[in-house]
């Protein structure tokens, strides 16, 4: 697969893996060694770049994740990510500089480890300044335990301010033909201060590929269950979305699925998407997107239908919302 470089050189493949859905936030963990396998086999396929994160689980996702990329440890690029602690879905944020020090040590025995590739902190911390945040993770850096960093649903104002100190290889935020906000400051900064972007859930949770219908009944540990975007009034309003990617699929001979990650991939040279797959009917999906190219009119065609359409619902619950930077 062909490769992307995020910020002056972390290089990874076009499409990582987004590892959360698991063990995390989809319903029930799903079996540890066909997991295991199925990592592995996204490895064979080319992918070199697999993301989890402290709080998934919390833990068994880094420890699956660590146990799987083990034996291919120096062929892959693993980014996980702290400051968010997480008990009965309940978000709280901590990126004082003695949990971010904890954190790392845990990271890297679950990931069975001595570097993390790419240490992201999960939501900004209004209780820690930034600098401070990025103070400690420098030292890190100089201590070899990390060696680069990012910012995951961050403001742009932070971000300046956090690349200031401690330059950023990447920001992951959501990003998809279902959610289009970052297109309004976040690409422009990002382009400007060579930091490259990572958008996760690019496949609108699934949405985009046509699997969550009017029907769908989220169970209470599936994250889907507390966003208003999938209330079943507003599943059924936004279908609009759903049918032009499929129109789309349709004309191009490719997926769904292709398509949305096929169309993040084309918006700039710096955006790396990290789909979840459970299924390696989906991995080998997804992968294949990395070969669907655009013409410009093709691209102008699809953008001005997207504008076109105004999604109904907000991407994240209320309570969920009050952590993102903006
Ligand atoms: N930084 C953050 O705050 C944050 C938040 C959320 C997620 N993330 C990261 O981003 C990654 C991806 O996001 P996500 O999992 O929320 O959303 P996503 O990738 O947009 O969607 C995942 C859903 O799409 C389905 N799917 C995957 N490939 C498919 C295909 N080819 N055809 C049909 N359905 C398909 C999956 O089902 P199967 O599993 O059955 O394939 C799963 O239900 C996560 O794993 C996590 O690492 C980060």
């Amino acid at each position: 697969m062909e490769k992307r470089t995020l910020g002056k050189d972390l290089e990874v493949s076009a499409i990582g893996l987004g590892c959360m859905g698991m063990s995390h936030g989809y319903g029930e963990a799903r079996d540890k060694n066909k997991m295991i396998a199925l990592i592995r086999k996204a490895h064979e396929l080319d992918v070199t770049f697999f993301d989890t994160a402290e709080c998934y689980g919390p833990y068994i996702n880094e420890e699956l994740v660590g146990e799987a990329l083990e034996p291919i440890r120096n062929e892959v690029k693993i980014a996980t990510k702290f400051g968010i602690q997480l008990k009965d879905f309940k978000q709280t944020l901590d990126s004082s500089p003695v949990t971010i020090r904890k954190s790392v040590e845990g990271s890297l025995r679950r990931l069975r480890t001595d570097h993390i590739d790419l240490y992201y902190q999960h939501r900004v911390d209004k209780n820690t300044p930034i600098e401070e945040v990025a103070e400690t993770v420098a030292q890190l850096v100089k201590e070899g335990k990390v060696l680069h960093w990012g910012m995951s649903e961050a403001g742009v104002s932070n971000i300046r301010r956090a690349h200031a100190v401690l330059p950023l290889t990447a920001i992951q935020s959501e990003y998809s033909m279902f959610w289009r906000e970052p297109e309004q400051k976040l690409l422009g900064t990002l382009e400007e201060l060579g930091i490259g972007l990572v958008p996760f859930s690019p496949l609108g949770k699934g949405f985009l590929t046509g699997s969550i219908t009017k029907d769908a009944k989220f169970g209470a540990n599936d994250f889907c269950s507390t966003v208003p975007r999938f209330s079943q009034e507003n599943i059924e309003a936004n279908m609009v979305i759903v049918d032009l990617v499929k129109s789309i699929a349709e004309r191009k001979h490719v997926t769904p699925a292709q398509v949305a990650l096929s169309w993040l991939k084309a918006q700039r040279p710096f955006i790396v998407s990290i789909p979840g797959s459970r299924s390696l009917k989906h991995l080998t999906d997804n992968i294949a997107a990395a070969e669907v190219v655009y013409t410009e009119k093709e691209m102008r065609d699809i953008n001005e239908a997207l504008d076109s359409i105004t999604l109904q619902g907000n991407h994240y619950s209320a309570e969920a919302q009050k952590n993102i930077d903006r």
